[in-house]
């Protein structure tokens, strides 16, 4: 069979979960608007709730409304769900799992693609994973499988690489699509046009022209119902160990020769690989005040919803250069941004006025909610002799591409993976030399010399203690996304 005719099918485990409903569903249906999914695409999602495909769909639609970014279209809608379908069963069950094979079978009628979606809770993975494998559900015989790892991608490094192996198992790693939705981001993608698309960032983008680089992520909204999931994990692993350090790998990384997958994944790899270990003093951990008032949440809970690095890259290109992370919930607002500042000119021939405040150029680079990139730079304000003001040279992507021009992360990482394209997931030793930069700083935690976890206020920016920690190195956070 001509495989452009084949059946196309995405099989979601964990069909009655949120992600699937806020996430996942949301995103096929606005591709299926915008007429972007395979024609012969069905997607069929199994979860143990009985459900009829009818009440299924109703209870997507439900989310459909609630978590699009667009105005929800009813006519669209219908069209799209009619591909949708529903299996009730335990996917860790062998039976149940020959069950879903012999209705995908039924509704494929011949040779088709699969792609495998694991939105389960992480304990599922591998024996979902195991019965995949053991009915043959991963050959490539007829038509291509893929399966998709939702984070988080392991618990440390031992269980990531015991997940990793789990999977090898049964799939090649061409089969294997382990998700970051931040990749997702337009404005991630947009880190690699904007630094290789221009001739002339690339010949500044090294320690001899930047002075240091932070990443923020910070979040408005609090743990929310997720208490017990989080208390567990703490925010080094639920942000650090995935979204921040792949946004710090695409400002980082080398040049790749070209924008295939492995080309891509090479030079992260290689960039994370050059991280040197955190020094524990250079870390900042704190919770925020009522946490351990949360459902699921222990009363002594000593588990970080706001943590601060500061990191080196021992490699020519970024040796000295102090990058700082940080990320939090329940901070002042939702913002995720990248500041890249620039060294101040090595000598100033200008007479400024006694106490004038020269600021060094400071590119921004707006992940989210106001997506765009700014340049801060020094101009002479007009009609005096030598003074000079910031301004701002702007680009938004609202203001240039309209309101809804940005795609959710979703429906990108989606049909990527439908086209087999994994330039934007992440391979199995990134996820590894992520787990070595993180692994050394939560153990480092439990030791004496750690800094201790310290409060602070909901809504504020985040403890004193991450203030002095760039302070100590004569910096201070910068925010300049959404001013
Ligand atoms: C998820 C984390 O990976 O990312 C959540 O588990 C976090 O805790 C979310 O809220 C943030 O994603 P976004 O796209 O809203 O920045």
């Amino acid at each position: 069979m001509d495989s452009a005719q084949r059946a196309n099918t995405l099989v979601i485990f964990g069909a009655s979960g949120d992600l699937t409903q806020r996430k996942l569903i949301p995103a096929l249906y606005n591709l299926c608007r915008k007429n972007r999914l395979p024609d012969n695409l069905q997607i069929v999602g199994v979860s143990r709730t009985p459900l009829s495909h009818e009440a299924f769909r109703a209870k997507l639609r439900d989310g459909a409304v609630e978590f699009t970014n667009h105005t929800f279209d009813q006519a669209a809608w219908e069209a799209f769900s009619e591909r949708v379908f529903y299996v009730s069963g335990n996917a860790t069950q062998i039976d149940d799992m020959q069950r879903l094979n012999a209705f995908l079978c039924e509704r494929e009628s011949g040779a088709a693609n699969r792609l495998y979606y694991l939105s389960t809770a992480p304990a599922l993975y591998a024996p979902i994973t195991a019965n995949l494998g053991a009915l043959q559900l991963c050959t490539e015989k007829e038509g291509w499988r893929r399966i998709v790892v939702e984070k988080p991608f392991g618990y440390d490094l031992e269980s990531a690489r015991a997940l990793n192996a789990a999977l090898r198992e049964v799939f090649a790693e061409h089969q294997i699509y382990r998700i970051d939705h931040y990749l997702g981001k337009e404005t991630a993608q947009n880190i690699l046009f904007l630094r290789f698309a221009n001739a002339i960032f690339e010949p500044l983008w090294n320690r001899n022209y930047i002075e240091y680089i932070q990443i923020t992520v910070a979040e408005q909204v609090d743990v929310g119902h997720r208490g017990e999931y989080y208390d567990e994990s703490g925010v080094l692993r639920d942000m650090f160990q995935n979204h921040l350090l792949q946004l710090l790998a695409l400002i980082a990384m080398e040049p790749p020769a070209s924008f295939e997958a492995d080309a891509v994944r090479n030079e992260t790899a290689k960039v994370l690989k050059a991280v040197r270990p955190v020094a524990i003093e250079d870390t900042v951990r704190a919770q925020y005040e009522g946490y351990r008032a949360t459902k699921g949440v222990a009363l002594d809970s000593q588990t970080p919803t706001y943590a601060a690095l500061c990191l080196y890259i021992d490699n020519w290109r970024w040796q000295g250069v102090p990058f700082y992370l940080r990320s939090g919930k329940a901070m002042a607002r939702k913002i995720s941004e990248v500041i890249v500042r620039f060294r101040r000119p090595p000598h100033l021939m200008f007479n400024l006025p006694r106490g004038h405040q020269f600021e060094a150029n400071t590119l921004s680079i707006c992940i989210q909610p106001h997506e765009g990139i700014h340049l801060k730079i020094e101009v002479k304000l007009p009609d005096s002799y030598q003074e000079t003001r910031t301004v701002d040279l702007s680009f938004s992507y609202r203001e240039t591409f309209g309101d809804n021009a940005l795609p959710e992360a979703y429906e990108r990482l989606l049909l990527d993976a439908l086209n087999g394209d994994a330039s934007l997931f992440v391979r199995s030793d990134g996820i590894e030399i992520s787990w070595q930069i993180v692994d050394p700083i939560i153990q480092g935690w439990q030791s004496p010399e750690a800094p201790p976890l310290v409060m602070y206020a909901r809504g504020s920016w985040g403890p004193e203690a991450a203030d002095q920690l760039l302070a100590r190195r004569g910096h201070h956070w910068r925010q300049h996304c959404g001013d």
